[in-house]
């Protein structure tokens, strides 16, 4: 697919896909990083694996993640250097930097089991169905994977992250995920709000200007209830800060979008 847009180019690299960038004048000498680049999103902590693999590049090349320059000293000690336009110098990343690597490192803390009975689906899937159908989301699924239950105990959470992955599952001895997406995460509600605080689901809607957008979600507050979303939306669970959060999800496969 050729885009122009960039606003297509910001959705598709949130979306967790590879862009291809080409513009102006190739390369030679001293990298003229943007003109020939792959991009994707460095929050991600497998993005150094994931474009190494598309590049064909061994685990150890170097990899970059580009930072506006007027945050460049919040983050890098870069000495006496004013700026690293051509990824030409290795830099150490201060404390804060190294903090924040921990903590996206650690994305979930949470105990999870999985299940398999086929009535928790029958109960289920009628809503992803209806959904699916009533947002006009309309998408194309036909594979349920296996029922995570999750439990958040206190200081218990799930970072910032998306359900869905940048390609399809590659899994020939698993023929019910091979070649498929996960298109539509449903989460159920199995705690009394009173069993808990924190915890909170939300979810990041980002608006047409690239700003956050975070919603928290209280659909999903009752016990009992349920919410549907489409896998690429970023969410997170806050940190429990007293009793027990229980929760179900599943995730359902489509073929790749187009
Ligand atoms: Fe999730």
């Amino acid at each position: 697919m050729i885009i122009t847009n960039i606003n297509k180019a910001v959705d598709l690299l949130l979306n967790q896909k590879i862009v291809a960038l080409f513009q102006d004048y190739s390369e030679w000498g001293p990298r003229a990083l943007g003109n020939r680049s792959l991009l994707f999103d460095p929050r991600n902590v497998k993005a150094k694996e994931i474009v190494n693999k598309i590049k064909q590049r061994e685990w150890w090349r170097p990899f970059a993640g580009t930072i506006l320059l007027e945050h460049v000293h919040d983050w890098f000690d870069i000495g006496s250097l004013k700026e690293s336009p051509y990824m030409s110098f290795a830099v150490l990343a201060k404390n804060k930097a190294k903090k924040e690597e921990k903590i996206l490192k650690k994305t979930r803390d949470s105990n999870v089991a999985w299940l398999n009975d086929q009535w928790i689906y029958n109960e289920i899937i009628p809503y992803v169905n209806q959904a699916n159908k009533d947002s006009g989301w309309n998408f194309q699924w036909d594979v349920s994977e296996t029922c995570q239950f999750t439990k958040y105990r206190l200081n218990q959470y799930y970072h910032w992250h998306c359900d869905s992955f940048h390609s399809p599952y590659n899994t020939p001895n698993d023929l019910t995920k091979h070649g498929r997406i996960r298109k539509l995460s449903v989460t159920v509600s199995l705690s009394d709000p009173k069993e808990y605080k924190g915890g909170e689901l939300q979810f990041d809607f980002y608006n047409e200007k690239r700003k956050k957008n975070i919603v928290t979600c209280k659909e999903i507050l009752e016990k009992g209830s349920l919410v549907v979303f489409p896998s690429f939306v970023w969410h997170q669970v806050k940190p429990v800060t007293k009793g027990t959060r229980y929760s179900l999800v599943i995730w359902n496969l489509g073929s790749q979008f187009r």
